[in-house]
Order: C-alpha cells, then sequence, then structure tokens
C-alpha cells in the first residue's frame, strides 16, 4: 500500500499489488456471497413476513446498496488504503479517519458472532458426511441439543484459529483461487438443491409466501432491517469493499464491477430463499424459527433427495468454506489496521487481535443456544445485541458517512466512478440526497427519534 506524500494521481498509476480484472469481480462477489445470503437472509426474511420483506431488501440493496458500494469502491481506488487511512486522505482531516475507524470496529464486532455460526456450519458439514446427521429426522431437536452442548465452542475455536493461521501467513493469491471454485460451486450445488425443493408438496405455498409481498407487514422496524441486511451481504460500512478498492487499476470499471456484486448477491440470496421457504412450508417448519432456521430446514430438504448425505455434506463443506473466506476479510480489515497503525508484525497484530476478539466471540457463542442464552437485556441476547449493534446502527452509519464523504466532501468522487454523465448526475443525486435521506429516517427511527 502507498503511503507517504505522493500525490493520488501518482500513487494510482503507481505499480502497487493488484486484482486482474475477473480476480477483482470475483473477489468481490465472494466477499459478498456467504452467510449472509444462505443463513441470516432467509431466516430474517422468515421472521418478517417474506415477500414483503423481500421487497425491502431488494429496494434497499438498488437503491441505497448499489451507489454506497459503488462509493465504497471509489474512495478505497482513490485514497489506497485501508478505512481510516482512505477516509482521512479524502476528508482532509483525522476527524473523517476515525469515523472510518468505526467500519474497522464493525467488522471487528461482526467476526465475532460470524464465527459462531461458520463454526456450525463446519458441525454439519461433518455430520451429513458422516449420516448422523439424518439418525431421527428430528432436526429441530438435533439443532437445539448441538447448540447447548459445547459443541460449538469447539468448532468456532477451530474457525478462529484456521482465519489467524491463514491471516499470519499473509493473505495468498490462495484464498482468490478458492473463492474462484466455491462460489461457482455452491451456485451449483444450490441449482441442484433448487430443483428439488421446486418440486416439493408446498413450493407453491413457499414461493407465494416468499416472493408475494403482504404490505400490510411492512413497518420501520422490518425497514431498518432490510436496510442493514443490504448492507451486511453487499459486505458495505466496515471498510471490506473500500480495501478491495484500493487494489484495483484504473481501468477496472467500477460501475461494471458494483452491478456484477449488487446481481451475484441477489440472486444467491433470491435461489436461498426459493429452497428454504419451500422445504419450510412442505415440513412444516415455522419460517420465523430464528437463527436455526437454515439449520433445521435444509437437512429436511437432503433427507428428500437422492444421495442427500453427500449434497447435505457438499453443501456444508461449501458454506463453511464461503464463510471462512469471509471470516479471513473480517478479520484483515482490524489487523492491516494494527500493523499500520502500531507497526506491528502480521503475527503479532494477528494474535492481539484474535485474542481481544475471542473474550467477545465466546460470549456470543454461549448466548447462542448455550448457557448464556437465558440472560437478556432489551429481549436480546448478547449475540443478538453484537449482530444488533453492527447491522443495525454501525453499517448504516459507516454508509451515511460514506455518502457525505463522496456527495459533499471529496470533490473528485464522481470522476473517480467513471460513470457516464447522465448515470454520474443521478449517483451524486443519490449519494447527497436520497441515500443519505432514506439511511438517516430509518436510522432515527430505529433509535426512537422519529
Ligand atoms: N457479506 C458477507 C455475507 O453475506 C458477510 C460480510 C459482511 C463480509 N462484511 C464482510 C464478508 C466483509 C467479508 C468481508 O455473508
Amino acid at each position: 500500500m502507498a503511503k507517504g506524500k505522493k500525490s493520488l494521481e501518482q500513487q494510482n498509476s503507481g505499480k502497487t499489488e493488484q486484482f486482474s480484472s475477473t480476480g477483482f469481480i470475483l473477489a468481490a462477489i465472494g466477499s459478498s456471497v456467504g452467510l449472509g445470503n444462505m443463513w441470516k437472509f432467509p431466516y430474517v426474511t422468515g421472521q418478517n413476513g417474506g415477500g414483503a420483506f423481500f421487497l425491502l431488501f431488494v429496494l434497499c440493496l438498488i437503491i441505497v446498496g448499489l451507489p454506497v458500494l459503488l462509493g465504497e469502491l471509489a474512495i478505497g481506488r482513490a485514497g489506497r488504503g485501508d478505512a481510516y487511512t482512505s477516509f482521512k486522505k479524502l476528508g482532509g482531516s483525522k476527524w473523517w479517519g476515525w469515523l472510518g475507524f468505526i467500519g474497522i470496529l464493525a467488522a471487528f464486532l461482526i467476526m465475532t458472532f460470524y464465527s459462531t455460526i461458520a463454526g456450525w456450519t463446519l458441525h454439519y458439514a461433518v455430520q451429513s458426511l458422516s449420516g448422523n446427521l439424518f439418525s431421527n429426522g428430528d432436526y429441530a431437536g438435533q439443532f437445539t441439543a448441538f447448540t447447548a452442548s459445547t459443541s460449538p465452542i469447539i468448532w468456532q475455536i477451530v474457525v478462529m484459529v484456521m482465519t489467524g493461521f491463514v491471516i499470519a501467513r499473509g493473505i495468498s493469491s490462495g484464498i482468490e483461487k478458492f473463492n474462484k471454485i466455491v462460489i461457482p460451486g455452491l451456485l451449483v450445488i444450490l441449482l441442484i438443491m433448487l430443483a428439488r425443493t421446486l418440486t416439493l408438496d408446498g413450493a407453491a405455498e413457499g414461493v407465494r409466501y416468499f416472493l408475494y409481498p403482504d404490505f400490510s407487514q411492512i413497518t420501520f422496524e422490518s425497514a431498518l432491517l432490510a436496510l442493514g441486511l443490504a448492507f451486511f451481504s453487499l459486505s458495505l460500512g466496515m471498510g471490506a469493499m473500500l480495501t478491495y478498492g484500493a487494489y484495483v487499476d484504473k481501468n477496472q470499471s467500477l460501475p461494471a464491477a458494483t452491478l456484477a456484486v449488487g446481481a451475484g448477491d441477489l440472486i444467491y440470496a433470491l435461489i436461498a430463499g426459493l429452497i428454504i421457504f419451500p422445504t419450510t412450508f412442505t415440513f412444516g417448519i415455522e419460517p420465523g424459527s430464528g437463527p436455526g432456521l437454515v439449520f433445521v430446514a435444509l437437512p429436511a430438504a437432503f433427507e428428500s433427495m437422492p444421495y442427500g448425505n453427500l449434497f447435505g455434506g457438499l453443501f456444508f463443506i461449501l458454506l463453511a468454506i464461503a464463510a471462512v473466506t469471509s471470516c479471513l476479510a473480517l478479520t484483515e480489515v482490524p489487523v492491516a489496521y494494527m500493523m499500520r497503525r502500531f507497526k506491528m508484525s502480521r503475527s503479532k497484530a494477528t494474535i492481539w487481535i484474535m485474542i481481544a476478539m475471542y473474550a467477545i466471540a465466546l460470549p456470543c457463542t454461549l448466548s447462542a443456544g448455550g448457557v448464556l442464552s437465558g440472560y437478556t437485556w432489551g429481549g436480546r441476547t448478547f449475540f443478538d445485541w453484537m449482530d444488533y449493534i453492527t447491522q443495525n446502527i454501525m453499517l448504516p452509519l459507516v454508509g451515511l458517512l460514506v455518502t457525505i464523504l463522496v456527495g459533499y466532501v471529496w470533490k473528485g468522487s464522481g470522476e473517480e466512478t467513471g460513470l457516464s454523465p447522465t448515470w454520474m448526475k443521478w449517483w451524486r443525486f443519490s449519494m447527497r440526497v436520497v441515500a443519505p435521506i432514506l439511511i438517516l429516517f430509518i436510522f432515527l427511527s430505529s433509535i426512537g427519534l422519529v
């Protein structure tokens, strides 16, 4: 990463580490597709009335998510640094740097509960391959027993150690190659599953629930959730896309990358919904049953397929890998910051971050079905709070800051995006007016001020 007093122009033409064009788009899609699409999106949609929530999600993705994504990529490419550095450089003051720091904190906190779920997927991969998963058909009971046991603690440690190990060695090109196999591989498995779930008895009812919007279900709370989820699933608001943007060269079309990532993200969420909801309606699973939804519904679908344990195993392995690659990106954000800020070696920074993370990650796991689940504050467990604070408060907040930075403070933002004049007008309008007002309004209503 270029440092020092070189002008932005010089840095942009300088030959720093760079992604190839397709490599970048795949890596960005890889970062966006993960547990957010496959685990979180279906259960949050199930808890918020189905079709109406999906509609809100798509609207948030297009109206707010894509313009902010383009903004983050532009900030990264022009700023050439981590969230703190690029915000500071383009905002022109240290204060902006500290605002960018909120994004780094968000990545750190997201990792604490993301690693819990990543651990669950590893356990389910093993259970499915060994056939144990299908021994008694009571998937809800199995899930409850699993989360109440000590196994999730072990699996989370496995995830964190794997993550720490790879990060400490430096993110090699291996991860990109990994993503190139995992993301398309996951799609193939999902399409096979889709063929099965769409022919289940409850398919019509499930599809209707998922795609037919019942507008009476739309509330401010669900609009806030949809916005937060759109940010989460596009990996926005935490300096990740911004960091990726720093490795892109001038010739890469940022609008094309934005569209590709948005479309990829939406397609995975859409397919996940089309798999989950027909399954829940066929097997009598409550769609609003919460974070365990995927782990309860999908085994039922696998069981009804030929070679189900093989497909199930493959699916959970691919999902686990997709989750671990996300863990790498999430952890790299604070590690890169520590290395630069405190001039630490990579391994030292990794160890410190991992220890600090684990102090929060362990109570997350214990409160997601384990011994701490009984302790709630304001109706939320520790796990729920980490999830809520990051997704509903920090991500929209950083999103808002991005719109202000590129809309008002940093004058060269429009040129950096490479949009055509007409689109640039729309994008400016979105960054200056539409996106900040929508984010602010939903945000203020969520904390009870409107
Ligand atoms: N978008 C990822 C998902 O849908 C989760 C995520 C959020 C993420 N922020 C990230 C992944 C940053 C990598 C980097 O699962």
